[in-house]
């Protein structure tokens, strides 16, 4: 075994891991109670540093967008990475770490016959992360995904940051999966509509008439984006933005000189803004409240990134809606007449309202009034059948919620495929999001619709802080910005209630 001594105990911490090379393979290390562990440096979501995580609860959390790893094996705790970290072995010899450089190969497990079909609908960020995690639990029936698209799931959140943008190529946004991992993974993936799910009689049909019966089924279908029921909001540069061929049609109507409207200051309506700026075209976003996002990260945050869109040269619109859209002989639009009667030439308008569950196709099981399908703690919303991502209104702490997060929807989902396999698992975590706003980076964790106080450490208007919203004395959501470590550390500490002060003393720990 060529081991190579890479560090003294001396420079391994609790709280992180530290990174190594052996050769050119970049390693992290980390202590699993008294013995050290050696895994593949970068994370396999997008390829973070993990280093520059944290490491809580026997947890090493990536930085970037909160991916969980055991420390003891490597193996997945948490996504939106969907691989495990590849071990390398390590030994301590007089405090000193050495490290093979050839990795553990890990030992296939025989699997057991199954005739049994499960059915995934829908293969974005929860449909996808279903799957996989039937077969990284060991099921070895058929898996059916279902999608209307015709590529393999990709990474949307991509689309409103970096495709708008031009920084990447629509064709190149992110696979969730290369497509050998399928046909390797025997995931039989399907192109098409589903028209119909009979809940009863365990049967799903698609638009050109096939039928699929089912053993279980996991809904995934995530939502469709809100249009506006006025006069021309059916013209061809009227767009909403959900999927890659949206994308394209945006990029295609923004250039230099022209004029946007985003119809809602919603995070991916801003994001869209930041992205139309780079093309040069001048963006007015129509916005209900004056101080875009007030309701979720507080009115100081709020006012600091309404300004830097508007340092960004954006222009807010509020207290006015628009009643129609006008067209030119060639039924090009050039107009959105507003509420007030002001006449506001456009040539692209973005409508980025919200969205409402896809889940018109499910019969046989009562849908919420919004469309959305209520599930318990463990994403069950049927007899044999399962649901997560945007589509579900699922339990937590003591209320009802539907929330519009990535990584939330595959953890659904990863709940989901155990229970199809007849674990009892539960939805017990702390949601977390991520946004970028004009080059900022911002991570959301927890849920917070009141507070009585928000703990500044840093400075907002700066973008370079964190933001303990409290109710009562215990901190219900964090907002970062370049605070990735800290906000890795919480994503697994605020599994547990957590207080201000010892929030506080957490966070000035691992930040020295
Ligand atoms: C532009 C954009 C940027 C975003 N940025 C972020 C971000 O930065 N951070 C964050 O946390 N969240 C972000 N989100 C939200 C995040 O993408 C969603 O919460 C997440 O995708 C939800 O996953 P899902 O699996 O429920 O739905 P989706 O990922 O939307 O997947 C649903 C799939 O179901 C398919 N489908 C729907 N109906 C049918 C049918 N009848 N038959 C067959 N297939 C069907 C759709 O084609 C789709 O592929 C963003 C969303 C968008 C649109
Ligand atoms: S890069 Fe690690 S979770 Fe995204």
């Amino acid at each position: 075994m060529p081991m190579h001594r890479v560090a003294s105990l001396a420079d391994l911490r609790r709280d992180r891991g530290i990174q190594v090379e052996v050769g050119k393979k970049k390693l992290v290390l980390v202590w699993h109670g008294e013995e050290v562990r050696a895994y593949q440096a970068e994370c396999p979501h997008a390829g973070a540093p993990l280093a520059e995580g944290a490491v809580c609860n026997g947890h090493l959390i990536c930085p970037w967008h909160k991916a969980e790893f055991a420390v003891s094996d490597g193996h997945l705790c948490e996504p939106p990475a969907l691989d495990a970290l590849t071990r390398y072995p390590t030994q301590v010899i007089e405090d000193q770490v050495h490290v093979d450089d050839q990795p553990v190969e890990p030992r296939p497990e025989a699997l057991a016959d199954d005739d049994r079909c499960f059915i995934i609908i829908g293969a974005g960020a929860a449909g996808t992360a279903g799957a996989c995690a039937l077969r990284e639990q060991g099921f070895n029936g058929r898996v059916l995904l279902i999608d209307r698209e015709h590529s393999p799931g990709y990474d949307r959140t991509a689309l409103s940051k970096f495709v708008l943008a031009a920084d990447m190529p629509p064709d190149e946004t992110p696979a969730l999966r290369e497509d050998a991992f399928y046909v390797d993974q025997r995931i039989e993936r399907i192109q098409g509509e589903v028209m119909k799910l009979d809940a009863l009689n365990k049967r799903v049909t698609l638009s050109d008439g096939r039928r699929l019966d089912y053993d279980s089924a996991l809904i995934t279908t995530g939502g469709d984006p809100r249009t506006l029921p006025l006069i021309g909001a059916d013209l061809a540069h009227v767009l909403t933005l959900r999927c890659r061929d949206d994308a394209e049609k945006i990029l295609h109507a923004a250039q230099l000189g022209r004029h946007a409207l985003v119809v809602g200051d919603s995070f991916i309506g801003l994001e869209a803004a930041s992205a139309l700026r780079k093309h040069g075209v001048n963006v007015t976003v129509l916005a209900r409240h004056e101080i875009p996002f007030a309701g979720q990260l507080g009115e100081r945050i709020g006012k600091a990134l309404r300004s830097l869109h508007e340092q960004n040269g954006v222009l807010f619109r509020t207290h006015v809606d628009v009643s129609r859209f006008e067209s030119d002989d060639h039924g090009q639009l050039t107009t959105a007449v507003l509420s007030n009667g002001e006449r506001l030439p456009v040539d692209l308008a973005l409508i980025g309202i919200g969205v409402t569950p896809a889940t018109q196709f499910v019969d046989g099981i009562q849908r919420d009034q919004d469309g959305s399908l209520s599930v318990d703690s463990g994403m069950r919303a049927g007899k044999d059948l399962w649901a997560a991502g945007d589509i579900v209104t699922f339990p937590l702490a003591g209320q009802s919620k539907r929330i519009e997060h990535w990584r939330l929807a595959q953890q659904q989902a990863r709940i989901a495929a155990r229970n199809m396999l007849g674990g009892q698992d539960n939805y017990s975590d702390v949601p977390y999001f991520w946004t970028q706003q004009v080059e900022k980076r911002l991570d959301y964790l927890g849920h917070a619709d009141a507070w009585d106080d928000i703990v500044y450490l840093g400075d907002p208007e700066a973008f370079d802080f964190l933001a303990l919203i409290c109710n009562q004395g215990a901190v219900k959501a964090v907002v970062g910005c370049e605070r990735e470590r800290e906000v890795a550390m919480l994503a697994e500490r605020m599994k547990q209630p957590l207080f201000k002060d010892e929030a506080v003393m957490l966070i000035r720990q691992i930040s020295a």
